[in-house]
C-alpha cells in the first residue's frame, strides 16, 4: 500500500491581484508539502500561459478559457489523489464556482492586498505600464476583479510575511485531513 493512499487530493485555488503574492505563497507550500511526501502539482498562471494556454490573452472569454483548461487539469489530478495549488488572478466569481463545481475538495483562498500596496510592489513592472495605458485590460487597473464573496481562507499579504500566510495554508490543509500533521513546522512563522 502506498504511503499517500489515506490523503485526498484537494484544489487549493488562490486568486487576487497581480503582485499581491500568490505565486511566493505557493511555491512556500510546495517546498513544504514536498518535505511532508506528499502528492502535489503546482500550476501557476505564468507558467501555464507558456504552455497549455499560450494562444489566449486577457478578455473575459480568454480568461475563462484558461481557468475552463485548468479546471480540466486540477479534476484529473484531484480526484486521484494530488494536492493541487493553483495560483490565478482569475478575477471572475462565476468561473471559480466552475472549478469549485468540477473539482475534489476545492478550497478557495484570496490573496488580498490591497490595489496602492500591489501598486507599489509591481513586482514585475506591469502596474506601471498598465497605468500608462500600455497594457489593455489590466487586472485592477483597466478590467475588473471580482472579490470572493465566501473564500475558505482569506490572506491579507500586506498584514503578515508570505511564511505566515502559508503556515495559516498548511494548518487548515492538515485540520482537514488533507495533509500529514507536521509536529515541528518546516517554516518559521
Ligand atoms: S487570469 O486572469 O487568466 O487568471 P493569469 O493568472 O493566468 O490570469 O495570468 C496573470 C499574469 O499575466 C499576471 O501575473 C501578469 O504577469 C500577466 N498579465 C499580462 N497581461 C495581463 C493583464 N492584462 N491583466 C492581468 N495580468 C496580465
Amino acid at each position: 500500500m502506498s504511503q499517500y493512499e489515506e490523503y485526498p487530493g484537494y484544489v487549493l485555488w488562490m486568486t487576487g491581484l497581480s503582485g499581491a503574492g500568490k505565486t511566493t505563497i505557493a511555491l512556500l507550500l510546495e517546498e513544504d508539502l514536498k518535505a511532508r511526501g506528499c502528492k502535489f502539482e503546482r500550476l501557476d498562471g505564468d507558467v501555464v500561459r507558456e504552455s497549455l494556454t499560450r494562444d489566449l490573452g486577457f478578455s473575459k472569454e480568454d480568461r475563462d478559457k484558461n481557468i475552463e483548461r485548468v479546471s480540466f487539469v486540477a479534476k484529473l489530478l484531484s480526484r486521484n489523489g494530488v494536492g493541487c495549488v493553483c495560483s490565478f488572478i482569475s478575477p471572475y466569481q462565476a468561473v471559480r464556482d466552475m472549478v469549485r463545481a468540477g473539482t475534489t475538495n476545492f478550497i478557495e483562498v484570496f490573496i488580498d492586498a490591497p490595489l496602492d500596496v500591489v501598486i507599489g510592489r509591481d513586482v514585475k513592472g506591469m502596474y506601471k505600464k498598465a497605468i500608462a495605458g500600455e497594457i489593455p485590460n489590466f487586472t485592477g487597473i483597466s478590467d475588473p476583479f471580482e472579490a470572493p464573496a465566501n473564500p475558505e481562507i482569506h490572506i491579507h499579504t500586506d498584514q503578515e510575511t508570505p511564511a505566515a500566510s502559508a503556515q495559516r495554508i498548511l494548518a487548515y490543509l492538515e485540520e482537514r485531513g488533507f495533509i500529514p500533521v507536521h509536529e515541528a513546522a518546516l517554516l518559521p512563522a
